[in-house]
């Protein structure tokens, strides 16, 4: 048993800074400030503290960000817009209005046009119109159209189709076909085997449960990556969700990856870094306080987080199941 303790307040007040933080760092991650609001606001839902930030505001930035020309959200004002920052969009805007009340008809039918336009003929996705391929732009696709319910198998089937050619001989995925395996590329290619309700390709193997199982590394308890790998925070999310999405949460030590996880917070500025006395940073916070969710949110009064969407399982409890989308 852990004893050290949960600084929830510090945690609020460090998610609340981060837009004061006005150093040469801040100006230069302009292209992941969309990003950085999901991580924020996440954050800030798991531990029933959505109120710390002013909703309006919030609202107000994210529609900003909208490039009328494409038809998806950029990261910031005026940026060309990717598939990332629009489900992170998408993500924050659901959790505030369940109906998506802010984005008008004409935008969702362009948003839908959006993202559908960046599917390949052999069912990846590239992130934008400059082409890049990879595995989380495919899951980033289909949990953006499941977000506005507009998932049809047209789309999803040659998606599932390519997730499965990037699997590898020990059971694990990887970036495209042939790369090595790599957990968080396993939480984008199991997630969105789930969210398209595919789970059964792969369910009969333990092969994946296996490898997953063994990225926690010890005697830290945390997890890493891949093979060899030093233990990240990071991956307490992206393990631990795959293993809780394929039922098997209970193939590691929790409680070990909850001490990991609580010794990487900074006790006196708030937040949650890569590993114990690393500087802190709000995509580590985030994924080491939606772990703690999946460790136990009842314990901590969090709210229970959904292993496959990362959001709130109130939020995502309102989706339409996939078995009941027409194609
Ligand atoms: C590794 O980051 C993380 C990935 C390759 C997966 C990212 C997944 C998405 C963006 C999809 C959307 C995700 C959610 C939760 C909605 P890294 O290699 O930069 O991390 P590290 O350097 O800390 O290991
Ligand atoms: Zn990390």
């Amino acid at each position: 048993m852990t004893d050290v303790t949960f600084v929830k307040d510090k945690h609020i007040q460090y998610v609340i800074e981060q837009d004061s933080h006005r150093s040469f760092e801040y100006w230069l991650s302009e292209h992941l400030r969309m990003n950085g609001l999901y991580w924020g606001i996440t954050t800030l839902a798991t531990i029933n503290s959505l109120d710390a930030l002013p909703k309006a505001e919030v609202i107000d930035f994210i529609l900003s960000c909208w490039d009328d020309k494409s038809g998806g959200f950029g990261s910031f004002p005026k940026h060309d817009s990717h598939i990332l920052s629009t489900l992170s969009a998408l993500q924050v805007l659901r959790i505030y209005d369940n109906e998506l009340t802010m984005i008008s008809s004409e935008k969702r039918t362009k948003l839908v046009k959006f993202i559908k336009e960046l599917q390949l003929p052999d069912g990846s996705f590239q992130g934008d119109r400059f082409g890049e391929v990879d595995t989380r732009f495919v899951y980033t696709a289909i949990s953006a159209l499941s977000l506005l319910d507009e998932l049809t198998k047209e789309i999803a089937d040659p998606a599932v189709d390519f997730i499965m050619k990037c699997r590898n001989f020990d059971g694990s995925f990887g970036m495209v076909p042939g790369a090595e395996s790599h957990a968080a590329q396993v939480f984008v290619c199991v997630g969105t085997l789930a969210i398209t309700d595919n789970l059964h390709l792969i369910n009969q193997d333990i092969k994946l449960a296996s490898w997953l199982s063994e990225r926690q590394v010890l005697p830290s308890g945390g997890f890493n990556g891949r093979p060899e790998k030093l233990p990240d925070v990071c991956y307490s999310w992206w393990v631990l969700s795959s293993l809780a999405i394929l039922n098997k949460k209970h193939w590691v030590d929790l409680e070990k990856l909850e001490g990991f996880i609580l010794s990487a917070q900074d006790l006196k500025e708030g937040g949650i870094s890569d590993r114990p006395d690393n500087a802190t940073d709000i995509y580590h916070t985030c994924f080491g306080i939606t772990g703690l969710s999946l460790i136990d949110w009842k314990k901590y009064n969090f709210k229970e987080i959904d292993p496959i969407y990362c959001m709130p399982v109130e939020v995502t409890k309102n989706f339409k199941k996939w078995k009941n989308l027409s194609s």
